[in-house]
């Protein structure tokens, strides 16, 4: 039997702890025979003193082995491929690249996460279309996927428990955003979804858990490692998350522009990240091709419609209305202007994250209610030259007092200057494809 004191202790000094050791505490804890308060010590020691590469694997072992894992090649008699992105604002990527995937001939089953803080969470997004269904079964699920093609659910309960619990304590005590903590989180979770491959996309930024492209192939690299090491292929873009990818932020908001870019009438940024992903995820599949003809596929199917038709019958199976009129619209829109003209040099991705939150978009606790209506639209991105009156945002508000105060932060956020910035590039750096 381990003694979690004595764990704490030797992390605190330094120590490398034993792969057993870390399974025990890990397991112990998601039993509920090792406290809280033990394990927030112990993540405050792995905050400060880090995890080795073989601590890591260990620790992402243990969470996996928590819980219940997921035969998703098996249950196909398919190589599957899944994705996953580190979250950022306006990040809608998985509902636009499902769809292009499943188009292609390869099946996407995706489990996704809710958002917190001003990140959104593409379940969050899902359920602003009517009478779609989060929630199904395993079966069901695998069921879908074969039938369908594609189906993106919430996590099931069993999945992973030992992050659910880990998770929620890291979150109260400032103990987030350490590389070996974050990638053994995002890893056990792909790991027990079963994929054989996976594309990561970490976000890197001032709206992203990662601030620098140093920080952000640290984890890339640490994640990358997990995944090989547990012998699935991994392929992991560095994509920019200074400002918030395509226009929009907020639910229906961005399943309208999800849906507007499998139509290929999506914002640049964001149709370059969503056929960047899909290419390197029919490039990992089963079809034998590489990833320029991925790309070329992907092209081909937003362009002949085959895409927007996967979405639709996505959509259905999951009991939701395809229809983009049945999404809700906010009662009050009001257009933003430009206090001057200039280009926009800075469009900082937390700070319109925060005003869609307090919008209703998203929580502040886990309890609160979303509306799925509201949000922002950034109709000028880093770059655009613009003159002083143009329309540069949109901000859709469920009554004035709240767009006004939306409109003020929005208009705060867009920095101007005289001179045109270097051309924005949404994929900062590519490993292992
Ligand atoms: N996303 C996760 O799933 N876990 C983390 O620790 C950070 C981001």
């Amino acid at each position: 039997m381990i003694r979690p004191a004595e764990l704490i202790q030797r992390k605190r000094d330094g120590e490398e702890l034993g792969a057993d050791e870390l399974r025990e505490l890990v397991l112990g804890y998601s039993r509920g025979e090792v406290p809280d308060y033990q394990v927030a010590a112990f993540l405050m020691a792995v905050y400060f003193r880090g995890l080795s590469s073989a601590e890591t694997f260990a620790l992402t072992d243990a969470m996996v082995a928590s819980g219940e894992t997921i035969e998703l090649g098996a249950a196909l008699g398919r190589r599957c491929v899944d994705k996953h992105s580190t979250g950022g604002v306006g990040d809608k990527t998985s509902i636009a690249v499902g769809p292009i995937v499943a188009a292609c001939g390869v099946p996407f089953g995706k489990m996704s996460g809710r958002g917190l803080g001003h990140t959104g969470g593409t379940l969050d997004k899902l359920e602003a279309i009517r009478g779609y269904r989060v929630e199904l079964t395993t079966e069901e699920f695998l069921e879908q996927v074969r039938e369908v093609g594609i189906a993106i659910i919430g996590q099931t309960a069993n999945l992973v428990p030992a992050d659910k619990l880990l998770y929620a304590l890291r979150d109260v005590t400032a103990t987030v955003d350490n590389v070996s903590l974050i990638a053994a989180s995002i890893m056990s979770k792909k790991l027990a979804g079963g994929a054989d491959a996976i594309v990561l996309d970490v976000k890197i930024g001032d709206g992203a858990f990662m601030k620098t492209l140093e920080d952000g192939r640290a984890l890339a690299e640490a994640m990358t490692a997990l995944g090989r090491r547990a012998g699935r292929e991994v392929v992991c873009m560095l994509t920019d998350m200074d400002q918030p990818l395509g226009q929009a932020v907020g639910n229906a908001l961005e399943i309208r522009e999800a849906l507007a870019t499998i139509r290929g009438e999506g914002p640049p940024d964001f149709s370059e990240l969503v056929l960047a992903s899909a290419a390197h995820l029919l490039a990992l599949s089963d079809l034998g091709i590489d990833e320029a003809e991925g790309r070329k596929r992907a092209e081909r199917a937003v362009a002949d419609g085959s895409a927007r038709a996967a979405y639709e019958a996505w959509v259905r199976a999951q009991g939701g209305e395809p229809d983009e009129s049945a999404l809700p619209h906010a009662p009050v829109v009001r257009e933003v202007k430009a206090p001057r003209s200039g280009f926009v040099s800075r469009l900082g991705a937390i700070r319109i994250g925060v005003a869609a939150l307090h919008l209703g978009a998203g929580r502040q606790r886990k309890e609160d209610a979303i509306d799925h209506a509201v949000g922002i639209v950034c109709r000028r991105k880093r770059g655009d030259e613009v003159d002083a009156g143009d329309v540069i945002a949109e901000v859709h508000a469920r009554d004035e007092t709240s767009a006004e105060e939306a409109e003020a932060a929005v208009v705060a956020t867009y920095e101007l200057a005289d001179e045109r910035p270097r051309e924005p590039k949404i994929v900062l750096d590519t490993f292992g494809a």
